[in-house]
């Protein structure tokens, strides 16, 4: 494709963003953009940027600033900034950093095509609105599309309407809104078609999905699982992330019964501390919270829970993080993902007294010592057992192959016949420091 010109993006934060950057780059293929993976030739950069805490926007303007040099050397370089940072601090970045030229909201990336058209007349654009049509379908590419890779996220929800008081995400991703059923289900198979196995489906509050159905009536995010169980060729589901106020009963139902979904849920609580958990107003309670996971368990014993933590919010006191510590040994993640509390401007918790950050760096410690010694044992507990393997990739070694679990850890095959997209059983023979290695059992029939 010569004459093509170059599009560098660089995704920071969650998959959401992940998504959005390959339905932004694809969006850009239609504006005669190909992907390169090194900003140093590239046309226009993009930065897809993560609001959530304080030290990922820092690392936006540090980066930024970064680019100088190739934008001193090529002043037709075209830099932009999307994301969340995008959406929250649009004016500013315009004003702190003259090297941008383009600034676009999450809810905006179909509008990127006409954005990047402004720039190249040397004006700078600036995109941060909340329109009403339907982003995903405007950035539908169309034509064939390359094969790709057996894994691949959907988002099927965006948006937040739960205002938990630390958090930025109902102001940058905007209110709860879910995407129709069947744009859906048409996505998936196009990906199924394109060499997928394993979907993802992504949401801030995914299990709040609610999309409008083909009959009309709303459907819940079991329906739609239930929908997409029956694609030929789609072997694995997992979807990401939940609030534990949204585990309605049929998707519960749905842990036990669909062979499909995968037996890994994250299910973050942020603290096992009621009084903390009625600060950060996440409207549940530790033992509302315990008892959810009972029942889940009750529908899939040896589901692996996944969760997300903040320590030294504003307020919380040793006897809290105790309670906090207590959750943890009482639910024993396979994963978890944990935060000192970050003061994020505009929200509620902003506004207190904070804690000292040699307390909230101690307690991060402790907390992560106890999740790893979990981690590492329900990791070590695998060793003897058959596991379903979707491959991915070839390994470092020859002949090796490296795939994902059912429970999403990465395992290792040698000498494996298998390509990326195929599915096997493996016995587990050995656990290493962040991944598993086994030997196959049968080819195929996972
Ligand atoms: N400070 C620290 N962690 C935060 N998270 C969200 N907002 C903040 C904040 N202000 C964490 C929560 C959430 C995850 C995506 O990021 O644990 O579940
Ligand atoms: Fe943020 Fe999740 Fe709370 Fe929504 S439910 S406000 S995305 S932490």
């Amino acid at each position: 494709m010569s004459g093509a010109k170059k599009l560098y993006i660089k995704t920071y934060g969650c998959q959401m963003n992940v998504y959005d950057s390959e339905r932004m780059a694809e969006a850009m293929g239609s504006a005669g953009y190909v992907e390169t993976d090194t900003p140093d030739d590239a046309d226009m950069i993009l930065l897809n940027t993560c609001h959530i805490r304080e030290k990922a926007a820092e690392k936006v303007y540090s980066e930024l600033g970064r680019f100088r040099p190739l934008k001193d050397a090529r002043p037709d370089l075209k830099i932009g900034v999307a994301g969340c940072v995008a959406q929250a601090e649009g004016d500013e970045i315009m004003r702190r950093q003259p090297l941008v030229d383009l600034v676009v909201g999450p809810q905006s990336y179909h509008r990127l095509p006409q954005l990047e058209a402004q720039t190249r007349t040397g004006a700078r654009a600036l995109d941060t609105d909340f329109p009403l049509d339907d982003k995903f379908e405007a950035l539908k590419t169309r034509g064939p599309k390359a094969s790709r890779g057996p894994t691949a996220f959907l988002t099927v929800q965006e948006g937040c309407d739960k205002f938990c008081a630390f958090c930025v995400v109902p102001y940058t991703r905007g209110a709860e809104a879910s995407r129709p059923a069947a744009r859906i289900l048409d996505e998936a198979r196009e990906l199924v078609d394109r060499g997928v196995r394993e979907i993802t489906l992504l949401g801030q509050n995914v299990n709040a999905y609610h999309g409008a159905g083909p009959e009309g009536s709303d459907w819940s995010l079991a329906r739609l699982i239930w929908a997409l169980d029956a694609i030929d060729g789609l072997e694995r589901i997992r979807f990401t992330t939940s609030h534990p106020n949204d585990m309605a009963d049929d998707l519960i139902e749905a842990h036990g019964t669909c062979a499909k979904l995968m037996p890994y849920l994250h299910l973050p609580v942020q603290s096992g501390s009621d009084r903390i958990l009625k600060r950060m107003n996440r409207k549940h309670t530790a033992e509302s919270y315990l008892r959810l996971i009972e029942r889940i368990r009750a529908a899939r014993p040896d589901i692996l829970m996944s969760g997300d933590f903040i320590v030294g919010f504003p307020e919380e006191t040793e006897d809290d993080f105790q309670a906090t510590m207590d959750l943890i040994e009482e639910v024993k993640y396979g994963y978890a993902y944990s935060f000192k509390y970050s003061t994020r401007p505009g929200t509620p918790a902003a506004e207190r007294a904070q804690l000292d950050e040699d307390v909230k760096t101690d307690r991060l410690h402790r907390l992560q010592a106890r999740i790893t010694h979990h981690q590492r044992a329900i990791q070590d507990a695998m060793v003897g057992r058959t596991l379903g393997v979707l491959f991915e990739k070839p390994g470092r070694l020859p002949g090796q192959m490296v795939g994902k679990s059912d429970y999403l850890h990465a395992v290792h095959v040698a000498d494996c016949p298998l390509q990326p997209g195929d599915l096997a059983r493996v016995e587990i023979t050995e656990s290493g420091s962040n991944s598993l290695a086994g030997r196959l059992v049968s080819p195929s029939g996972a």
